[in-house]
């Protein structure tokens, strides 16, 4: 991606100003041994030069609409520009909660044909968003597309990462504005842009105090409470020392996204959608323990010890008072 797309970045994002310190992450060629030292270390990068989805850059929506097949894929459907994640299995564990965006199951060409429409009405009211694991209903042209990726490359990097098995490959197409909103993942992402651009706000493993998750039983588990666009210092008093990182992936960018690091992504305006997919590994096997631990195994340990503590208790309400049982007035 050209360094002109970077400067013109207010004229391509929706997002009004924005509060917090961003540094700008790494851009570096996959030959650069800075890039694989980076990857190693944890840290993100946009790479060029992989060549991971060469293959996929004719890709657009009426290409993926000829010929991606009658499958079924979901789609989600959000009255505002947000997306955020929730799990349909916790849904019953909080009474209250409302779920933010519709699931919907559709044959590609409906979506684009949707999609299109309400491009042409510049309907703003309602956004959608297709996400749906690459699987093998897909049609021989693009398995053909799917089976030229750069496989050799993203094996190297497993193998020199230490990296467990691929478990997905996740199909993003999105309307432009949308937003996922800040989270982080339990897994090492590759992020690959085919079409159009996507802005990344990412924050260290070392910022979840403030970014105050969700509890781990909350349908939201995993995603930040903060509202990036207008944080309220109130509720989130941390909110305000919240630094990071941002960076745009155009066509053939690979972003890597290290496990647990939050990431908030945004389709700009552009080409009028955006089509990305992810590559997900599970994580690094750890031979031996080192001490001080880094702040991704200590959010690791404090997600065990929150599960362990929730389940022994059964009830949420107690978990609170047992928390500050265990520390008040004994640690502090
Ligand atoms: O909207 C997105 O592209 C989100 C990607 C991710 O969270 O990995
Ligand atoms: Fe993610």
């Amino acid at each position: 991606m050209a360094t002109e797309e970077n400067q013109s970045e207010s004229r391509l994002s929706s997002a009004t100003s924005y509060a917090f310190p961003l540094k700008d992450i790494p851009r570096l060629s996959c030959n650069d041994r800075k890039a694989l030292e980076m990857i190693r270390k944890s840290e993100p990068v946009i790479l060029t030069d992989t060549n991971l989805v060469a293959s996929a850059l004719h890709w657009s929506l009426d290409y993926l609409a000829d010929h991606i097949g009658d499958g079924n894929f979901t789609v989600y459907k959000s009255d505002s520009h947000k997306f955020k994640y929730y799990s349909d299995k916790k849904c019953k564990m909080v009474k209250e909660f409302r779920p933010p965006t519709v699931q919907m199951e559709m044959k590609f060409k409906d979506f684009a044909a949707l999609l299109k429409r309400k491009q042409k009405e510049r309907d703003c009211s309602e956004k959608i968003y297709l996400q749906q694991a690459l699987n093998d209903s897909v049609e021989k042209t693009i398995v053909y597309d799917f089976v030229n990726f750069n496989w050799a490359w993203l094996t190297e990097q497993q193998t020199l990462n230490n990296w467990g098995p691929l478990t997905s490959n996740l199909l993003l197409v999105g309307m432009e504005g949308n937003v996922t909103p800040v989270h982080y993942d339990e897994q090492e992402n590759f992020f690959a842009q085919i079409y159009g651009h996507k802005r990344f706000k990412l924050f260290h493993p070392d910022q979840y105090k403030n970014l105050y998750p969700y509890p781990v039983y909350h349908p939201h588990d995993r995603q930040s409470q903060v509202n990036l666009d207008c944080p309220d210092f109130d509720k989130f008093p941390n909110a305000r020392n919240l630094t990071g990182y941002q960076g745009i992936v155009g066509p053939g960018d690979v972003l890597y996204i290290p496990m647990y690091w939050w990431h908030e992504v945004e389709s700009l305006k552009d080409k009028g959608e955006t089509i990305s997919v992810n590559f997900w590994y599970m994580s690094r096997s750890v031979d031996k323990v080192e001490h001080p631990l880094s702040a991704q195994q200590k959010m690791a340990m404090t997600r065990n010890i929150e599960k362990m503590i929730l389940q022994a208790l059964d009830d949420p309400e107690e978990v609170p008072s047992f928390m500050q049982m265990l520390v008040l007035g004994r640690y502090t």
